[in-house]
């Protein structure tokens, strides 16, 4: 089994999952110092020298805003690069799982959305990780993608450490509440991919912790059970925040075929947040030293 972008946010709670549900030997973890997916040729001959039978690549170019900024890049990794691990998992006719996002809709159906849905991504990070979901349905026989969404952990920037950091710093904090969704805690995703990949699931699965919820709603919990409540959070619109990306205002991601055709349910947002904050309560304060 190989995990390509072992070293990321996700991919450092998945690594541990793996390796505590499969054998240590047989489970590989290679990042961008083993391996750019960048390059076609030394990414399909890596990956074929070692025969894996199942790839899981959630490599990516992730920084929203940055694709926005860098499209070429955001290509280059997210869609091109992808056609190269696909490439490679075909040629070893290795199971590839595929990581990809809500950013995929563009928020008008105002309902949580189905695997079936049409996708129309708003942002060039949504073009990029369609187009790699494309690639990989087109040129890999078995393979799982599987949809995520506002992603946090304790092995990476994200937004609870932004909140909780911006929370030591200032005593009046702004957050958009015009984009509904659902957080999702990495350790709660890498289990619900583990426990996929152990099923055979196929095809599409949107995988995230359940009940939704506005970044504000989501600041002020964080706040509250973090314990700093003298902190004010006030609500700003997507427009007053002007980052280079746009947003779709509602991405919620139906998990009812998750449960239907696996038996798998992911907890509520607001329980996997307080286990979250427990644990990094016991963790040095730099996510990004960890
Ligand atoms: N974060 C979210 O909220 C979110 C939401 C929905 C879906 N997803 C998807 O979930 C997956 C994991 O996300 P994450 O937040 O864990 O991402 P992450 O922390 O940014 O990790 C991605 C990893 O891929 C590596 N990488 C980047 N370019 C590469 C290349 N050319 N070749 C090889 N490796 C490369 C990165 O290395 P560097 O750090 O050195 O660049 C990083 O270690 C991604 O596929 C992402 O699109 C994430």
């Amino acid at each position: 089994m190989l995990v390509i972008g072992a070293e990321g946010m996700l991919g450092r709670d998945l690594m541990g999952i793996l390796h505590s549900s499969f054998p240590k030997n047989e489970v590989i973890g290679w990042d961008i110092d083993e391996i750019d997916i960048q390059e076609e040729n030394t990414t399909v001959k890596k990956i074929e020298s070692l025969r894996p039978q199942i790839v899981i690549h959630i490599a990516a170019f992730t920084d929203v805003d940055g694709c926005e900024l860098n499209q070429g890049k955001a290509f280059a990794v997210n869609a091109e690069g992808t056609r190269h691990v696909a490439l490679a998992s075909s040629k070893c006719r290795a199971k590839m799982v595929y990581l990809s996002t809500d950013y995929v809709f563009d928020g008008e159906k105002r309902e949580p959305y189905l695997e079936s849905d049409p996708p129309h991504p708003l942002n060039v990070y949504g073009h990029s990780k369609l187009m790699g979901e494309q690639y990989v349905q087109e040129q890999v026989k078995d393979s799982l993608v599987i949809r995520t969404q506002w992603l946090y952990g304790p092995f990476g920037k994200n937004f609870v450490a932004s909140i909780l950091q911006q929370a030591r710093e200032k005593s009046t904090l702004s957050i958009v509440n015009d984009q509904t969704g659902s957080p999702t805690y990495t350790a709660d995703l890498a289990k619900a991919i583990c426990e996929l990949i152990q099923f055979d699931a196929r095809g599409i699965f949107h995988v995230a912790n359940s009940d939704l919820c506005s970044w504000y709603t989501f600041g002020q919990t964080i706040l509250k059970l973090s314990g700093a409540n003298r902190v004010k959070v006030l609500p700003m619109s997507s427009k007053e925040l002007g980052r280079p990306a746009a947003r779709p205002s509602y991405s919620v991601l139906d998990c009812q075929k998750l449960k239907k055709e696996t038996g798998l349910t992911m907890r509520p947002w607001s329980e996997a947040l307080k286990d979250y904050l427990a644990l990094i309560a016991s963790l040095p304060a730099d996510p990004m030293n960890r």
